[in-house]
């Protein structure tokens, strides 16, 4: 649907997320590892602010910091870091390597000074196998917390109980020696998945919401949101018959099955109604939002987890852009099936990245960065950015004995660990991320490409991305208004209108490593506003308007 009805967007529609990997952003306490220190210190690197009061003009200035309205926090509870924090041992604390309650209740009302929103990670799916609960499970079939988590006898000949796999390789089950049965892990078997359809279960998680609402949060990213629910009949997930058409990354192993019964169950619905309903409660002053990681590339399916009448996930995360051929007409496609599904009344959002990624800039190479920065940020809806992005960060080697990642351990190349490297903030030794080595290896161009430098210099992609958001900030168009494709007679670029009452825009495209030509039927002129390249302005008649190479441009009309 394309809307001009949302002229007055919540900060979550109209505001763009970042999202942090903290053991990757700054080590402020010499172990390495990022914190939530190194957080607070690089705030204003984020947004220092001045944003909020500025007039439109600014959009034209030079920002000296990035802009951006809600941070994402990649999980940084108590862990034994198995799956580097996707293993919650405590949903109620922090684990000392990133700080403590403390740090964070600061890290909230220093970001909420400076007007950005914090999101968290939810993990509900699966905890550590050292969380409390999981030890208790496991120590007798008699325990009271036996049935919080998935437990099944053998077939009779011993094997596990049905077909599932985990997404890290191998079989779903793990055989517990000392109570004989097999547990449900859809990750390592460090994740054991928790059972949902215990009542005890939903609260004790919805508890954990409560919490973190109560410290002032604004909004839950939820890990896996669609794999809380399975067949509770537990039935055998049918072969695939299309191996390699993934919409995804590869899988390995785990794509030789259509997952029909090991996740997205239609009672999982039931589970984000009530979900939704205690954000609503706490959301009178503030509304606080949701945004779940789905991975379904069926739109009608996709779009269910909107709920029929919007009251489940506020957005489902939408990842068609990560793997699409980045092609002009491919992107374009992607993106009507997208506004053709969305459901009344529901809002889009992008990403080009996040941390179990390839990054960016090697996904899609170097020259196209600049367009798909562009692209995100004039799209109609949320985008989320993936720290680092901004400044053309690409996947780093890891050499042999360096990697970390528990996929690539034990799946040869889906490690993810290029994508998570130190963010690279100047030319100081480990490229001021920490003073002492960091946990993954630093990229070995850093020394050139760093915030530092790309600040200094008026048409790096840092200032790229920094015109862009401020830009965006400020015009209704881009933040609250409709998407219209328009045929501009080159198929290698991909040409829209952004229209609010107020304002209409025109993004063209160039997809193409040479000069093309477009042309706006209807439209006399228009004043270009920002060019990709950061040195184009002024006005252009939009009967031929001409693009450079892989050159976008945002014209007013
Ligand atoms: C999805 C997360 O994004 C990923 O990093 C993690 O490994 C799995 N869920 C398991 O929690």
């Amino acid at each position: 649907m394309s809307s001009d009805q949302h002229q007055h967007p919540l900060w979550w529609q109209r505001g763009v997320i970042y999202q942090i990997y903290p053991r990757s952003f700054k080590d402020t306490t010499d172990d390495g590892v990022g914190d939530l220190k190194g957080v607070i210190d690089q705030l204003d690197y984020l947004n220092d602010g001045s944003a909020a009061g500025e007039a439109r003009f600014a959009a034209r200035g030079s920002a000296s910091s990035l802009g951006v309205d809600a941070i994402w926090l990649s999980p940084f509870y108590p862990s034994p870091m198995a799956d580097f924090g996707y293993d919650v041992a405590d949903y109620c604390d922090v684990d000392p390597l990133f700080g403590d309650l403390a740090t964070f209740d600061r890290l909230v009302a220093e970001a909420h000074r400076r007007g950005i929103r914090i999101i968290i990670d939810y993990v509900p799916n699966h905890t550590s196998d050292q969380h409390s609960w999981f030890i208790e499970s496991r120590s007798s079939r008699q325990n009271p917390r036996r049935d919080w988590y998935v437990w099944r006898d053998p077939k009779p000949d011993g094997s596990p109980p049905n077909n599932w796999l985990s997404v890290f390789g191998g079989p779903a089950w793990e055989w517990d020696q000392v109570t004989g049965q097999y547990y449900l892990h859809s990750f390592l078997k460090e994740q054991p998945d928790l059972n949902w359809r215990n009542p005890e279960v939903k609260q004790a998680m919805f508890d954990v919401v409560r919490f973190w609402l109560e410290r002032g949060v604004d909004g839950f990213r939820i890990d896996v949101a669609h794999y809380v629910m399975k067949d509770p009949q537990m039935r055998d997930n049918p072969p695939n018959p299309d191996l390699g058409q993934a919409m995804h990354r590869p899988m390995g192993d785990y794509d030789s099955q259509v997952h029909l019964h090991d996740k997205g169950h239609p009672d999982v619905h039931a589970v984000f109604r009530e979900f939704r309903q205690l954000l609503d409660a706490y959301g009178a002053e503030n509304p606080r939002m949701s945004v779940g990681e789905i991975h379904i590339y069926d739109w009608q399916q996709w779009a269910s987890y909107y709920g029929q009448h919007m009251d489940e996930l506020h957005m489902p995360f939408n990842f068609a852009l990560l793997n699409v051929p980045w092609e002009a007409r491919a992107v374009r496609e992607v993106v009507d099936a997208l506004e053709a599904a969305i459901p009344a009344g529901a809002w889009p959002n992008y990403v080009l990245g996040n941390h179990d990624e390839s990054r960016l800039a090697t996904r899609y190479g170097r020259s196209h960065a600049r367009v798909a920065a562009m692209l995100l940020l004039t799209l109609r809806g949320t985008p989320t950015l993936y720290y680092g992005d901004e400044i053309g960060m690409a996947d780093v080697p890891i050499p042999p004995g360096r990697q970390q990642d528990p996929w690539g351990l034990r799946v040869p190349g889906l490690g993810r660990d290029p994508g998570r490297t130190p963010m690279q903030w100047d030319d100081s030794p480990n490229a001021g991320f920490s003073d002492v080595e960091p946990w993954l290896p630093v990229a070995a161009g850093y020394g050139t490409r760093n915030v530092a430098a790309q600040a200094a210099d008026p048409t790096s992609m840092l200032n790229l991305y920094r015109r862009l958001l401020w830009y965006r900030r400020h015009s209704p168009a881009l933040y609250g208004g409709s998407y219209r494709p328009v045929d501009a007679g080159d198929d290698d670029c991909f040409v829209y209108l952004r229209v609010a009452d107020e304002e209409r825009c025109l993004v063209a495209l160039n997809f193409a490593g040479d000069q093309r030509c477009v042309s706006v039927p209807g439209e006399g002129a228009g004043q270009v506003v920002i060019s990709t390249h950061l040195d184009r302005e002024g006005s252009e008649s939009l009967s031929g308007l001409e693009l450079r190479p892989h050159e976008g441009l945002i014209v007013e009309l």
